[in-house]
């Protein structure tokens, strides 16, 4: 936990903005995987871990502005508990570690709220993202679980959003603690993937490398021969020679704070001439738009830039054509790189999204583009000194969506399918690093990780 004045500060400062109003933060509770008792790890709310810290299912907080009172909500164990899970710090000791001084049962809260609400408070909530909290929200507000995420606090969300995301001095701190656990992850895959290795074997060994740190994976482990497939968790494929590996995993820290790189490696020792090129091509959109990063550019432009590159480099290699200007306007880049370029990071690997993406990574004047590729970009508003993000563009040859363009001659002037044939079982790269947005430019968070590709395949003859 960050010292005690950190969480004070953090709530002073969202009364400041927020000015009035009561607002409620619904911890999280078990979730059974199968029966109750069987739950899921359990993952605090990140929202509630930045305001309250306590990493603890079942409470509730409130900050009622008006009134000047901080709050928490919830139970000390009793007997029957201590016996299944041991003595617990109490609730009284955990609150004054975050320098709240009111804990009252959770039996008071119902009646509380009800006490709020007669008296016309308003009560700022975020939108839910679990079925208890809507289960919870119908309970204690009586709004219907339809209604619910539009009756959420605009306010609250974007008081929320404007505090979180600049990371403090402690959190990129603890965000690059991360990204070194996450590095070490990496180096171990990347010395230790053999042909005939099960992807699950290496998968296996680097969630384990993040849970002997005492952390776990901030997200499921991607790591796949088929980077195609962008959010591929499958692992049951055997590692064979001439094979690309794309690993994109990453751990989060006992705190909480997220990791997020991506590498791809051969299974052979070396690329083959094909790979290197497409390699080579992700690499220089990842490099250039990694040089364009500082204060008051749009994220948007980067992307735009990275995509640019991509199409450059796609053209040098024949598979693309025609005006690469031309070729990016019409989104032809997309077919290979249908994704955005990065996103927030943070208490969760997508940084906020819970409260809605456009809210965390648009501007008020800023919408999103409609055109396929582009449209997933999740972060596109001016960057600003104290942003973590990710910068993560990838060349992926997906063999239906190649067939879909073929067939209705999509972009067809900007676009060799016929060139494209021989490359429909190529697979996918990526290259991912996290970036602090400093006062001048940016800081690259953590230990280098091998991208170059003299260095992946040193790394590679090394093991
Ligand atoms: N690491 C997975 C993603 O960024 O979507
Ligand atoms: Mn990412």
């Amino acid at each position: 936990m960050f010292p005690t004045h950190v969480y004070i500060a953090r709530r002073a400062q969202l009364k400041r903005t927020l000015g009035s109003g009561l607002v409620l933060f619904l911890g999280n509770r078990e979730v059974g995987m199968n029966y109750l008792a069987n739950p899921y790890p359990f993952r605090q709310d990140s929202t509630f871990l930045y305001y309250f810290g306590i990493d603890r299912p079942n409470l509730v907080a409130v900050i009622d502005i008006e009134h000047d009172r901080e709050i928490l909500f919830g139970d000390d164990l009793k007997i029957e508990d201590i016996i299944w899970m041991g003595h617990q710090p109490s609730l009284s000791e955990q609150a004054e570690a975050v320098g709240v001084r009111e804990v009252l049962p959770m039996r008071r809260l119902l009646s509380f709220l009800k006490r709020t609400r007669r008296q016309g408070q308003l009560i700022h909530f975020l939108p839910p993202y679990r079925a208890e909290h809507v289960l919870a929200l119908k309970d204690w507000l009586n709004i219907a679980p339809q209604k619910q995420k539009a009756s959420a606090s605009e306010a609250l969300i974007r008081a929320v959003v404007a505090q979180r995301s600049y990371k403090s001095d402690e959190e990129v701190a603890e965000i690059e603690r991360a990204v070194n656990l996450s590095v070490e992850m990496h180096m171990a895959a990347m010395r230790s993937a053999r042909p005939g290795h099960l992807e699950a074997e290496l998968a296996g060994m680097v969630e384990g490398i993040a849970l002997s740190a005492g952390g776990r994976p901030a997200y499921p482990i991607i790591l796949t021969v088929n980077g195609q497939i962008l959010h591929n968790h499958y692992h049951g494929n055997k590692l064979e020679p001439g094979q690309l590996v794309l690993g994109d995993f990453g751990a989060e820290t006992s705190l909480h704070y997220a990791g997020d790189l991506t590498r791809t490696f051969p299974v052979s020792p070396r690329f083959t001439t094909r790979q290197r090129d497409i390699y080579q091509v992700v690499l220089d959109a990842q490099l250039h738009a990694l040089s364009l990063l500082r204060p008051g550019v749009r994220y948007l432009d980067v992307h735009l830039a990275a995509a640019h590159r991509i199409a450059e480099g796609l053209k040098a290699l024949g598979l693309m054509q025609g005006d690469t200007e031309e070729a990016v306007a019409h989104g032809a880049h997309a077919l290979f790189f249908p994704h955005g370029l990065g996103h927030m990071l943070g208490l969760d690997v997508h940084d906020m999204e819970n409260l809605g993406e456009d809210r965390v990574g648009y501007s008020e004047s800023q919408r999103r583009s409609t055109q396929f590729g582009t449209a997933y970009l999740r972060l596109a508003r001016e960057l600003e000194p104290g942003f973590v993000l990710t910068v993560e563009p990838g060349i992926y040859f997906i063999p239906s969506l190649i067939q879909q363009w073929k067939r209705k001659e999509h972009c067809a002037a900007f676009i060799n399918y016929k060139a494209l044939d021989r490359y429909r079982s190529f697979g996918g790269i990526r290259i991912e690093d996290n970036v602090l947005i400093t006062k001048t430019g940016y800081r690259l968070l953590g230990e280098p990780l091998p991208k170059s590709v003299a260095s992946i395949e040193a790394l590679r003859a090394a093991s």
